[in-house]
């Protein structure tokens, strides 16, 4: 499929009716800075649509962006960054957990971005785990494979596929967009 229109929502901090109105979301998942706004530009074409940044001091909350009229691609908060609070870190884990597990969502998948040179890290395997027991759909994107030669990129793909029970994963770089064609398929055609 290709994205032909791409528009902000709205951010929610709770629920909220844009939740169950039936359209499939897409979320994209992954500890802080791994690139999961950089991913949403990459793959609507638009270099800031989402915001792309590594301050740690933004508001938690989930943006919707309605892609095609059809769908939505749920930006999340990112986990893990090094300089957050427990405190903040706490209140990112429970609204994460709050949108996977509780929401009353119809339909969604989850993109799980990790970074291709660090790997399927602590929180990558709890993520994998609460998407299996309860059975979201969900696709690995081990992104900034710009980052490494083609060699290393192979390598690196079959480390964190097997670190993950041979889930599928998907080579992927925002800045290239190596990989685009593929994840839109996965995507929309699963
Ligand atoms: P938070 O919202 O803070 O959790 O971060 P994020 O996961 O949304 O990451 P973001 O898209 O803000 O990107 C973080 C940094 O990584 C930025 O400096 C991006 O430019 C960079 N980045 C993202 N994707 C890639 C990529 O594929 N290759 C390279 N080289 N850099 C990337
Ligand atoms: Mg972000």
């Amino acid at each position: 499929m290709n994205i032909t229109s791409a528009e902000f929502i709205k951010g929610i901090k709770g629920t909220d009716k844009i939740l169950y109105d039936g359209k499939l979301q897409i979320a994209f998942v992954g500890r802080s800075n791994v690139g999961k706004s950089s991913l949403i530009n990459s793959l609507v074409g638009r270099k800031s649509l989402a915001r792309s940044s590594s301050q740690p001091g933004k508001t938690i909350r989930l943006d919707f962006f309605l892609i095609n009229n059809q769908v939505y691609f749920v930006d999340l908060p990112g986990y893990g960054f090094a300089k957050m609070s427990q405190e903040k870190h706490e209140d990112i884990r429970k609204m994460m957990l709050w949108y996977l597990e509780y929401s009353d969502v119809k339909k969604r998948k989850v993109v799980l971005i990790v970074d291709i040179n660090v790997g399927a890290t602590e929180f990558d395997h709890q993520m994998v785990e609460l998407l299996r027991a309860h059975h979201i759909e969900f696709i690995i994107v081990a992104n900034k494979a710009d980052k490494l030669t083609v060699q290393q990129r192979e390598k690196q793909l079959d480390v964190i596929k097997a670190s993950v029970d041979n889930a599928s994963v998907i080579l992927y770089s925002s800045k290239t967009d190596v990989g685009k064609s593929a994840l839109l398929k996965t995507l929309f055609y699963l």
